[in-house]
């Protein structure tokens, strides 16, 4: 079995702050997205992957490089524009062969891994094998609808009017049939191979399509608050562990995660929470579900269920919860005449202001 994993597309636009133009790349606990997609194609026996990258290719190679850090071998198949799910199938035909394979968009994050999906469609041999999850916003996604006994039988691509609430999660099992279907696509009314269409195509012609429901599922849609809740998820099962300095003044308690070459003086600091490599904490308290990322600075502040990037500073600014903090970004207290707030915000970014 090979994977195809999708990181292709164009740069994202209209984010609360553009942590990377490629969207695969959008850290969670400190991790890009796409790596956790890797992880669990590596943990379910799958080491042949073929990456499908476009205008985003350099950011994507440069992060994932030839796999061997995940213990995969990495094939990039460069698309010249993103037109569809399904064309990236049809470029990828010759790398694929007639192999089974899992693709797996590089920006969906499926908590727990594939492994008892994949395991499944080994053992039970369908021509396609779909995963759904319960949504409020279905006319976002590719949704299903089921017969009464839970079998699929028909899908629809962003419907106006969805006939349920389950969409289809970027992780899909094919066998080489998906080729046929692949190959008789007309593009959508969005002008797109759409490989939800593939799979109505192998319903339609008497193929068995196989489709489990699960928890766990997520993906950037711009929302901190959901970013905020998979950052938590994630966390919750991180190994603890400090590879950097610590000094006898400083308190860890329960899972912390502190990086090499990040330093903690004189602060306390209550996991869940992740410190990154090269990030500095002085005099200050991170509460649970916290993620600083790599080269940050938060000295004098209490910060708890935070998202702070790469490169952000945190200085003397009492305390700050449910927040995310982009690149490089500095929060520092405003002098002390005129008594005012003092802005400089990005485009389509949020604050909400005690007062
Ligand atoms: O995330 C789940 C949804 O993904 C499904 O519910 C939908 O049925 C499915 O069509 C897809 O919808 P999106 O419109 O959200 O897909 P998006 O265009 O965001 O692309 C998903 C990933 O695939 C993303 O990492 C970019 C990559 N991609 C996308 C296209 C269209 C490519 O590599 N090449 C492409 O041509």
């Amino acid at each position: 079995m090979k994977a195809l994993v999708l990181a292709g597309g164009a740069g994202s636009r209209l984010r609360p702050i553009t942590h990377t133009s490629a969207k695969q790349l959008v850290p969670v606990a400190n991790k890009p997205v796409l790596f956790y997609g890797l992880e669990a194609i590596r943990d379910a026996g799958v080491r042949e992957v073929g990456i499908v990258v476009g205008d985003t290719a350099a950011e994507i190679e440069q992060a994932v490089g030839d796999g061997s850090a995940f213990g995969l071998q990495v094939t990039y198949l460069p698309q010249d524009a993103p037109r569809g799910l399904a064309h990236a199938v049809l470029i990828a035909r010759e790398y694929l062969g007639d192999d089974d394979f899992v693709m797996y968009l590089g920006d969906n994050f499926v908590v727990g891994g594939i492994d008892g999906l994949v395991d499944r469609f080994r053992a039970e041999r369908p021509q396609a094998q779909i995963m759904l999850t319960r949504v409020s916003d279905p006319s976002a996604f590719g949704v299903a609808e089921l017969d009464s006994e839970g079998r699929v039988v028909g899908l629809e691509e962003k419907p106006e009017h969805p006939k349920s609430d389950l969409a289809l999660v970027g992780v899909y099992l094919f066998s080489s049939a998906v080729h046929e279907a692949v190959a008789r696509l007309k593009p959508s009314w969005r002008g797109e191979l759409e490989i939800t269409d593939a799979i109505q195509w192998l319903l339609d012609h008497g193929h068995r399509v196989e489709s489990t429901v699960i928890s766990g599922y997520w993906k950037d849609t711009g929302n901190v608050t959901d970013m905020l809740e998979v950052n938590r998820l994630v966390l919750e099962s991180v190994e603890p562990s400090v590879r950097g300095e610590v000094d006898a003044a400083s308190e860890l308690i329960g899972r912390v995660v502190v990086e090499a070459g990040a330093t903690v003086t004189g602060s306390r600091i209550v996991g869940p929470v992740i410190v990154g490599a090269g990030s500095r904490v002085r005099d200050s308290y991170l509460g649970p579900f916290t993620s600083i990322d790599r080269d940050c600075a938060v000295v004098d502040s209490e910060i708890e269920y935070s998202i702070v990037l790469r490169g952000a500073s945190i200085v003397g600014v009492g305390r700050i919860e449910c927040s995310l903090i982009g690149r490089e970004a500095e929060v520092t207290p405003a002098p002390r005449v005129p008594k005012a707030h003092r802005l400089v915000l990005g485009d389509h970014s949020k604050v909400q202001i005690g007062t």
